[in-house]
């Protein structure tokens, strides 16, 4: 939620600015902007895209060494120029970038005015660049302990960089709640939110922890501090990640590309983990904790959007193959009803990003009372797996579509994985057990390649869907989640209104919607709820409704009652989801297109919701 990119060194700071926001704009798109000091500071920004941006700048002056630069997710303010970042003190000496919520900025600006500062946007942001001026000159000090002090004064999130026209060979970052990474170059340092702009440059990053500020001085290097003034040693991380990933590889949108991977990043999620010839599973993190994890009364799983479907799937499975009772939580609630959570609790937070808000409150809170935690994330080095106890990554690699697709099915994965571990390690199952597991699981890369060849049919199927205003989705059992998530895919990216249901659960309200217009996607996979299914179809059938089925192959029932099937292969129920959720994922892509939607930035959207 909004992307911040920051460079100080020898290059023109401009091109490496643009082309870092471009890296970071699926993080917000509301507006773009950059600061770039020469021997003033220069402020260029627009509302819109970064094309805007780059399109208004390239009539101008962009020369310098150092800069910064900010996609936004507006939060306070309307998403126009005005408020667009950077902001500029009374002075115009200093701009900041800004991600997160300053929660106290009300009273600060209403203090700040009646000492004289007048402000230009509706912003949060603009009350932290004015209280910074103030501190410096009030108090006499340097630029950074005027950041530090203004810190202090605030509550809320934020990642911030600073950049000063009197301290020409230095920037200043600090964070709370927000990510913020630095990269060590080569006599040149950059700050981002994440690395995906850095990782062209260098590969040797520093991860700020909350309430660190670091100044970065271009002739002195990084030195980091704490807001409440204790120095700290930078720890450098070297990066995994290639550039290649980062790009569309000549696919026409990221979450298409995502959608195709999917046969890679699900077999790099169980990679090096099983033995399917010994019916073995390594999972490190949960080694460390086997004492507690067996011996829990209850597990309780913790994300939001996406990742809670993953989590209801988790559901289905830690039940049924480990036999421990699981409740999963949306992390936004979760954090605020006092939960009942116990010292000998379990709690699995998961998470793409690893930087959603509610999602690392709730962990904050599980913590507190006791509980251990474990993270399933696939950002390498993000908040979340710092705040767990243990984990396990899901590695997916980068996911820049904002709609979340690879994520979801390695999520699925690695949770398979750990209900398996636990399910042998309880002795819910034996070891030949494990085994053929292990091989159907070894098995479903091929088969999701397979699912991937429905996309000419797809295309059939999202043609009629793409000229209705509403569609159901419909499952039972494992495929219940499929349809929250396939329903989630079609309202975010091509602003269907969707609802996903629990197949039986439809005659208790849903039934009502149903006319010859309604669009119904029906999960009817070959599983131990086939039969009843079929009578839920028949029931949609009786209301004229249109039905287009996701069946097994070799299917005969629920094509004959269908309007418009896609087959996908036969799989164990409890591994299903990985295979039925790609049609879903390819019908929201091509219906999207047909509206003429932006697939890889919806509107109101962003990809790491950072704020609550
Ligand atoms: O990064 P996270 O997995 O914590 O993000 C959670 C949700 O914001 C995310 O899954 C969101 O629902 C996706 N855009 C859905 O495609």
């Amino acid at each position: 939620m909004c992307g911040i990119v920051a460079y100080i060194g020898n290059k023109e700071a401009y091109p490496i600015l643009i082309k870092g926001l471009e890296r970071l704009e699926y993080r917000g798109y509301d507006s773009a902007g950059v600061a770039i000091l020469e021997s003033e500071i220069k402020v260029f920004k627009r509302a819109g895209k970064v094309q805007e941006l780059k399109d208004y700048a390239s009539g101008h002056n962009t020369a310098g060494n150092i800069g910064i630069g900010h996609t936004r997710w507006a939060t306070h303010g309307e998403p126009n120029e005005r408020n667009a970042h950077p902001h500029s003190s009374s002075d115009s000496n200093i701009a900041i970038i800004h991600n997160g919520i300053i929660e106290n900025y009300a009273p600060l600006k209403e203090e700040l005015k009646k000492r004289g500062h007048e402000f230009l946007s509706d912003t949060d942001t603009e009350v932290l660049v004015h209280l910074i001026e103030d501190v410096q000159k009030n108090n006499n000090v340097d630029l950074f302990e005027a950041v530090r002090i203004a810190l202090n004064e605030v509550t809320g999130a934020y990642a911030i960089v600073v950049l000063s026209k009197d301290n020409p060979n230095q920037l200043i970052g600090a964070r709370k709640g927000s990510p913020l990474v630095v990269g060590m170059g080569n006599e040149e340092f950059f700050i981002a939110s994440d690395a995906t702009p850095i990782i062209e440059y260098t590969k040797n990053v520093v991860y700020l922890d909350d309430e660190e500020i670091a100044l970065i001085d271009r002739y002195n290097g990084l030195s980091i501090k704490t807001i409440a003034n204790q120095i700290k040693t930078p720890y450098v991380h070297e990066l995994e990640m290639q550039l290649e990933m980062l790009e569309k590889g000549g696919y026409e949108h990221f979450m298409l590309k995502e959608i195709y991977e999917q046969p890679r990043s699900i077999y790099d999620s169980m990679r090096g983990r099983i033995d399917s010839k010994r019916g073995d599973i390594y999972m490190g993190g949960m080694l460390e904790y086997k004492n507690v994890l067996t011996n829990a009364d209850r597990i309780i799983i913790t994300a939001c959007g996406t990742s809670w479907h993953a989590a209801l799937v988790a559901e289905y499975l830690f039940e049924d193959l480990a036999r421990v009772p699981v409740e999963v939580e949306y992390a936004s609630e979760f954090r605020y009803r006092n939960p009942i959570i116990n010292p000998g609790d379990v709690v699995i937070a998961i998470s793409q990003s690893g930087e959603t808000a509610d999602t690392l409150a709730a962990i904050e809170l599980a913590k507190q009372k006791g509980a251990t935690v474990f993270g399933v994330c696939n950002v390498v080095g993000a908040s979340i797996p710092r705040a767990t106890h243990a984990g396990a990554y899901t590695h997916a690699g980068p996911e820049i579509g904002v709609a979340s697709t690879k994520a979801f099915t390695a999520q699925v994965t690695v949770l398979i994985q750990m209900a398996l571990w636990l399910a042998y390690n309880k002795g819910a199952i034996n070891q030949a057990k494990l085994a053929r597991y292990l091989v159907e699981l070894e098995a479903i890369p091929a088969k999701v390649e397979e699912a991937l060849k429905s996309a000419e049919e797809v295309e059939k199927m999202a043609k009629i869907i793409a000229r209705s205003e509403n569609a159901l989705y419909l499952g039972r059992g494992y495929n219940f989640p499929v349809a929250l998530e396939g329903a989630l895919k079609l309202k975010e990216i091509s602003y269907i209104h969707a609802e996903g249901y629990p197949a039986a659960e439809m005659k208790h309200g849903p039934i009502a919607l149903i006319d010859e217009n309604m669009p119904v996607v029906v999960l009817a996979t070959k599983n131990s709820q086939y039969d009843k299914m079929v009578s839920n179809i028949q029931e949609v059938k009786a209301r004229k409704g249109k039905v287009f089925a996701i069946v097994t192959k070799g299917d005969v029932e629920v094509k004959a009652m269908a309007d418009r099937w896609i087959e996908i292969p036969d799989c164990p129920e409890e591994l299903s989801p990985l295979v039925s959720s790609i049609p879903l994922q390819l019908l929201s892509y091509h219906v999207a297109l047909l509206r003429d939607c932006n697939v890889d930035q919806p509107r109101n959207l962003a990809k790491s919701v950072t704020v609550e």
